[in-house]
């Protein structure tokens, strides 16, 4: 076996130097091990279960201009929508009903949407549903809207830090956007008491083993309890339009690794993963993914949601085929958890 990757399942610690070279080599590292020691991983936390959140994409509105993203503040092309509060509520209700037991709301940095009404959605979901767990997905905020959220009853929160490399991310954002400020937000989420997710696109433009290993680096100190990876898949009216995608095989690469990395991390087979290849979301889990994210916004609003091109809405990563996800998960083995599926230990 190669000696870098057998060191990262010994010991779960690389130095920046070995996660370079490791990271520099990382496809021609044998895939079928790779796959399978990830596999392994995650059936020894997890046995066949596979976790589901239903996704409620509130709002794109948008103040951020970052360069990869379809819902950026400078793109006039997309039809701007929030939900309302009892749109959202209905979606929890149908999703309840259906199983699930996480509901994700997420959605652009939108200034027309205030702190204090997401809390008042936040706590209207825990009276309702009070064996569920809100997880919010809504950008850098001030220390006292996530506390005020936390205390509103919010258990996690997902804030890709995109990359973990200061010169990378201003190549992928505006001057107006700085690394530093991203990672003390990730920093403040985890002392109020969240569990947090981290994480970055695969193959964004500028990305380089260099930059993956800043990626790894950080992942292997900051030790999130979730981390979120997909390929970059441009959208077409963002600057980086014309740029390539990430692929399938480079993102169940970087799964793997960081499942071996980090053994009990909560990590979904993304959305984007499940766009850019028929069976992407079956491979990520068979590449040690552990969690699926279907779509329970309501359908006439998921195109409008539209990160990047082509984004999958319609077929069984929609939250009402459930039963389509579940032939699939047991087709590999795997079963649909009905529960919170809160981070094991700690
Ligand atoms: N391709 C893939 N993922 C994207 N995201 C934003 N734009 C794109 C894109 N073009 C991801 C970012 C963000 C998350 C909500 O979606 O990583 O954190």
């Amino acid at each position: 076996m190669d000696e870098l990757l057998e060191k990262l399942i010994e010991e779960h610690h690389l130095s920046r130097e070995e996660w370079r070279a490791l990271l520099a080599r990382r496809r021609s590292l044998d895939k079928a091990l790779l796959f399978g020691r990830a596999e392994a991983e995650r059936r020894r936390w997890y046995g066949d279960a596979i976790y589901v959140r239903g996704l409620i994409e509130c709002t794109n509105i948008c103040k951020n201009n970052c360069l990869y993203c379809g819902i950026r503040r400078g793109n006039p092309a997309v039809s701007r929508y929030r939900l309302e509060r009892d749109t959202i509520l209905d979606c929890c209700a149908r999703g309840y009903e259906w199983g699930f037991r996480t509901f994700v709301l997420q959605g652009g940095e939108d200034p027309g949407l205030s702190p204090d009404q997401i809390a008042e959605w936040v706590g209207a979901i825990k009276a309702n549903w009070p064996d569920c767990a809100v997880t919010l997905s809504l950008g850098e905020c001030e220390r006292s809207v996530y506390q005020l959220w936390f205390d509103a009853g919010a258990d996690r929160y997902l804030l890709r830090h995109e990359t973990a490399d200061a010169a990378h991310y201003a190549m992928l954002h505006p001057p107006e956007m700085a690394l530093g400020h991203r990672l003390d937000c990730l920093r403040t989420l985890k002392e109020i008491g969240y569990q947090v997710g981290a994480g970055f696109m695969v193959g964004s433009p500028g990305q380089t083993p260099d930059t993956l290993a800043a990626d790894f680096c950080f992942l292997q100190e900051f030790q999130p309890h979730m981390v979120g990876i997909g390929p970059f898949i441009p959208q077409k009216d963002t600057p980086f339009g014309g740029e390539t995608a990430g692929t399938l095989e480079d993102t169940l690469i970087l799964l793997a690794l960081v499942r071996l990395l980090l053994p009990r991390v909560l990590l979904p087979a993304t959305t984007a993963l499940g766009t850019i290849h028929p069976q992407g979301r079956e491979l990520g889990i068979k590449a040690g993914a552990n969690v699926v994210m279907p779509n329970l916004s309501p359908p006439a609003t998921r195109e409008k949601y539209t990160l990047y091109d082509h984004k999958l809405c319609t077929g069984e990563e929609a939250a009402e085929h459930l039963a389509g996800l579940k032939r699939r998960l047991a087709s590999i083995g795997c079963t649909v958890a009905v529960h919170r599926g809160d981070f094991p230990g700690n």
